[in-house]
């Protein structure tokens, strides 16, 4: 027996020592050590020993327990002390290393302008809604006093879905109006930005989408006037105290009477030059007195109220704004482009 237990002392020290990781060591440890391990079966035998034999092997039992014990102590003191170096070399940082940028968008220009509008409308009391992009004809055009056969319904300009013509993408935002007259009580006072659609062809100042501002006011007394005096308060807000504006009478069918509002171009101060293609001044908005018509066709009585109606191009007084001369910029969102505003 004494010869047994030198021989697993040998062998499990050597095997101890050579142990590679925690979970090996904790293996051996149960294989010599453990209830059912070589230890404990040899020590079954003591039974077949003599008196004298007995203690002896038993303090040399102890002896190899005690060292046994110690030397997986060492050893898994060892190997803890390895992987922690291994991990602290693994998980090593340079602080030194330039950092990863985190880039951060932009508000898009056609928002910075279009919320400065909202914020100038609103402080007149406007409330701001919203309208259907896919729109019936009944609303884009017809409640409008644009009736079938009118050259604004050609199907050349605008995106029909249905084959009669009935629904489509809005080519303005002026249907708005009618849903607004029909639906609100009166006073009426509502700004509704939005996308329209027309079948254009994309160059520097066409695009098949882009952006509309509408704004209806109805109330009893309303007269050109109010008209005047709250678009000319946007656009000295938008431009400038010294912004010059013109009023220049136009015609749409939805209007009467009609007007479209430009603006003194700031480049040439109205005499013409490359900026505003030799006009001297930039057309900002269609406007007008609404229809009686069109108060009539969303159930309004015209000879009591009157109101008036005005739609902004959001990408011209954006461009006008920040100077971009090519509208396709507003679209491709380069960021390179928009990081400028
Ligand atoms: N809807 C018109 C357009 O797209 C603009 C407009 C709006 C004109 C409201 C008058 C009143 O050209």
């Amino acid at each position: 027996m004494k010869k047994l237990l030198q021989e697993l002392k040998d062998a499990s020290l050597s095997a101890i020592s050579s142990a590679d990781s925690i979970d090996v060591l904790e293996n051996l440890r149960v294989k010599y050590l453990g209830k059912k391990g070589e230890l404990t079966a040899i020590l079954k035998q003591m039974g077949t020993l003599s008196e004298d034999e007995r203690p002896v092997i038993g303090q040399l039992a102890n002896e190899v327990r005690e060292a046994l014990t110690s030397s997986i102590d060492a050893r898994r003191e060892e190997l803890s002390k390895k992987m922690l170096e291994m991990r602290l070399r693994a998980e090593k940082i340079d602080v030194t290393m330039p950092g990863k940028s985190v880039t951060i968008g932009k508000k898009h220009p056609l928002n910075t302008v279009l919320d400065e509008a909202m914020e100038i409308f609103i402080g007149m009391g406007f409330t701001i809604v919203d309208g259907p992009e896919i729109e019936y004809a009944e609303y884009n055009f017809t409640k409008l006093n644009t009736a079938e056969g009118h050259p604004a319904r050609d199907r050349q300009d605008t995106f029909y879905f249905a084959d009669d013509d009935s629904i489509l993408l809005r080519t303005q935002t002026s249907p708005v109006q009618a849903r607004v007259m029909e639906t609100q009580p009166l006073p009426i006072r509502i700004l509704s930005p939005g996308r329209v659609y027309r079948k254009d062809e994309v160059d520097a100042t066409h695009s098949p989408m882009f952006h509309q501002i509408e704004g209806l006011v109805v109330d009893k007394g309303i007269t050109m006037g109010d008209l005047k005096g709250t678009l000319n308060t946007l656009l000295r807000k938008l431009y400038g105290e010294n912004v010059v504006t013109r009023f220049r009478p136009h015609h749409f069918p939805f209007t009467e009477p009609s007007c479209e509002v430009d603006i003194q171009c700031f480049e040439c101060g109205g005499k013409g030059c490359r900026m505003c293609k030799g006009e001297g001044w930039i057309e900002i908005l269609g406007a007008g007195m609404v229809h009686p018509n069109v108060l009539e066709n969303c159930g309004i009585d015209s000879k009591v109220y009157s109101g008036f109606a005005f739609g902004i191009g959001l990408e011209r007084i954006t461009m006008r704004r920040f100077d971009i001369s090519d509208l396709r910029l507003i679209f491709e969102n380069d960021v390179r482009f928009l990081n400028q505003f």
